[in-house]
């Protein structure tokens, strides 16, 4: 071969490198892809040609190279050259308050900071995965290493490079000695489908990403965990070497004749982890903030905790690191953590406890659902005793019994749930639960449709499990909107038989609520009026509030808008319904199935003669009357009150039972009251018949 074609040859491997890592990185770093998975697999194929062709050029660092093929024997031990170290917990305000206060009276005593001064500092996620140590010796990674001890680890090398987020050669600039601390994490999603595909082939399920990270990295095959989705941030910084100037000695003792490679930024730990990422290495930076003073740690941890849910791993807290490299030396270390650095924990989002036993409910569409009922657990900031099982196939597929000790979990605002349980601790006699065959509310049968996981109650609105979910569903913020129509007095209202469908709230009375628990006389009013307000909803709020199987908020409002009132919709056929965009023959079958059934069209005439006028979509916006509310007193000569009614709210308008400052009309027939007064007094205009009609710019 001539030594022309070798270097043509060599030439192009280190262009393919150099852009597949590039690639490597915008995939698995900034999860923002330039090409496509075929585009880069064709320049891997490229470099596999290549390399087979001319093995003399293939080194350690090539991307080809991530994946051993041997298995270990066991992992190796590892001596860090610079002790991996924890961190100091704060668990409430007061701790972390403390810490500052510490923080602030040592560097005032050291002259590093002013009297009127506060301390900055740099705060980050504190990830939930598991620290690991990284050397990179003249830019090549070298090894990599559990924490272990803090001292001692174990060697997990070749797990390491095949986490393709590492950077096997860092980029021009690095030191001749470089250990990279950080933390090694799997996200949730990825979490969940590593635990699908682990049951469907009869494999051990992980409890949680952090164990699944763990259990991934300690395998003695790497080519297990190369198909594991582990990520990996880069938080800090062990033994470094070989760095212009001698100043930053806490981690830079530079041998005797070193060669200066590089100037490190000493001044702070935040220019510190953007010189890290210049070197190619994943710096969590998205969420990492500058902060001063303790209120401004407490804001951070604040804020964070509020997207902690949002987030696409778990963390268990923030980490506040004062972000001065001068600082941070003055302040030293305690036993085996730093001063300089404190933990602030979010409450646990998991925690174990007892499954005492799994009982079912019935939800609005009749559904069931199994549900645990627990020894109660503070998790998540609260005390749980229940949490769902989702169906009957998720049971078994975690396979929990009555009697197991469980992991529960309940992250942000998200409904309480069984993780799975801890078998080791598997009873002898934990059961497993059987789905029952009768609806425990109302005893019809149980249904579950071939292909479908969920098991259904057949008993509709006979069922009073399914009238109160039905009715909370109505009464919701984004239906009906009635403040004050709970679960409570549901449960009561429909125990009573006081409701028997949704027309039925339209006829409560003040003095009646007054009489159920936990209701005064002013909640009673102000539930009155809720309900008399809810007498004008958009017929989208209407529809949605009707709980229709496949209906949506949006959908219901899209129906609404195309059809623009009831009967048009009740009296549909589907291909009518298919013309609303958006909508499906699902939501087209499921519409036109509900209104066939005599009792559903009873409601819808029901509610009509409680007086509930659905308003048009659009008129609301920009009808002619639209944001004016009218007041109706006395009788008129032609015009029904529901006449006037119909036509103001077709207008955009809406009606009200009582006059105030904010009424734009009040219209007033015969033997008009004390309502007429009132208008007078605030100085309301009124119309009588004919003023409305014109206003209306209607001739009848
Ligand atoms: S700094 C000298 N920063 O938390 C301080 N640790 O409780 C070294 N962790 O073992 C740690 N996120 O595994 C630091 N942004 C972060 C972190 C972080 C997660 C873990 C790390 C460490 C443990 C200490």
């Amino acid at each position: 071969m001539s030594a022309d074609k070798a270097s043509a040859a060599q030439e192009e491997i280190d262009r393919l490198r150099v852009e597949i890592e590039q690639h490597n990185y915008r995939y698995y770093v900034e999860d923002a892809p330039v090409i496509s998975d075929a585009d880069y697999d064709a320049l891997m194929r490229r470099l596999m040609a290549l390399e087979a062709e001319h093995p003399e050029l293939v080194t350690p660092e090539s991307p080809t190279q991530r994946v051993g093929a041997t298995p270990l024997a066991a992992l190796g031990a590892v001596r860090h050259a610079v002790p991996m170290l924890s961190l100091g917990n704060a668990f409430d305000e007061d701790e972390v308050r403390a810490f500052d206060k510490r923080v602030t009276d040592t560097l005032r005593a050291a002259g590093l900071l002013g009297p009127a001064s506060q301390p900055d500092y740099f705060c980050e996620l504190k990830l939930d995965g598991l620290a690991i140590s990284l050397r990179y010796e003249n830019g090549k990674l070298m090894q990599a290493a559990t924490r272990g001890d803090g001292q001692t680890g174990e060697d997990v090398t070749a797990n390491i490079r095949t986490i393709r987020s590492i950077p096997l050669q860092l980029k021009q600039g690095a030191p001749r000695v470089l250990e990279v601390r950080g933390e090694v994490l799997m996200n949730r999603r990825d979490f969940e489908r590593l635990n699908q595909a682990q049951a469907e082939h009869g494999e051990k399920v992980f409890v949680n990403p952090r164990n699944a990270a763990a259990g991934s990295l300690r395998q003695l095959d790497p080519r297990i965990t190369a198909r594991r989705p582990l990520r990996f941030f880069a938080y800090g910084w062990g033994e470094v070497h070989g760095l212009s100037g001698g100043q930053a000695d806490r981690f830079d003792e530079p041998a005797p004749g070193t060669r200066e490679v590089s100037t490190l930024p000493r001044e702070s730990h935040g220019a510190m982890l953007e010189w890290l990422a210049q070197l190619g290495l994943p710096v969590n930076a998205q969420h990492n903030l500058r902060a001063t003073g303790a209120d401004g740690l407490l804001a951070f941890y604040a804020r964070v905790g509020k997207l902690r849910a949002t987030l696409p791993y778990d963390i268990d807290g923030v980490v506040y690191k004062v972000d001065a490299l001068p600082a941070q030396k003055v302040l030293g270390f305690v036993a085996r953590a730093p001063r300089f650095a404190l933990a602030h924990k979010y409450p646990a989002e998991e925690a174990t406890t007892a499954l005492v036993d799994i009982e079912v409910q019935v939800g609005r569409t009749g559904a069931i659902t199994p549900v645990a009922r627990l020894q109660p657990v503070f998790v998540g900031g609260v005390t749980v005793t229940n949490a769902t099982l989702h169906n009957e196939d998720e049971i078994r597929r975690k396979d929990v019994r009555i009697g197991d000790t469980v992991i529960v979990r309940r992250a942000g605002d998200v409904i309480p749930e069984v993780v799975g349980p801890i078998l080791e601790k598997r009873p002898a006699d934990a059961r497993e639960f059987r789905m029952v065959t009768a609806c425990p509310v109302c005893g019809s049968a149980i249904e579950r449709p071939e292909g479908e996981a969920i098991a259904r109650c057949t008993g509709g609105l006979f069922c009073a499990a399914q009238r109160k979910q039905t009715l909370l569903h109505a009464a919701g913020r984004k239906a009906l909107d009635i403040e004050g129509l709970g679960e409570k007095l549901v449960d009561q209202l429909v125990e009573r038989d006081r409701i028997k469908s949704l027309a039925d709230v339209y006829s409560l009375r003040a003095e009646e609520l007054a009489a159920y628990e936990r209701m005064g006389t002013k909640s009673a009013d102000n539930l009155v009026a809720a309900i008399d307000k809810a007498r004008t909803p958009t017929l989208g709020r209407l529809l949605f509030a009707l709980g229709i199987r496949h209906v949506g908020e949006s959908t219901a409002r899209d129906v609404a808008r195309h059809f623009g009132d009831m009967d048009a919709i009740m009296n549909a056929t589907e291909e009518q319904l298919l013309e609303v965009p958006d909508v499906g023959p699902a939501v087209a079958a499921s519409i036109h199935r509900f209104f066939a059934e005599p009792h559903n069209r009873d409601i819808v005439e029901a509610l009509k003669r409680q007086g509930v006028h659905p308003v048009a979509e659009a008129a609301a916006r920009s009808g002619r009357l639209a944001g004016k509310t009218f007041v109706l007193t006395g009788t008129m000569p032609k015009w029904t009150r529901d006449d006037a009614t119909r036509h103001i709210l077709a207008a955009g308008g809406k009606v009200s039972g009582s006059v105030s400052k904010k009424t734009a009309y009040v219209v007033a027939g015969e033997e008009a009251g004390s309502k007429l007064v009132k208008a007078r007094e605030l100085g309301v205009p009124v119309l009588d018949e004919d003023g409305l009609k014109q206003l209306l710019g209607v001739t009848e």
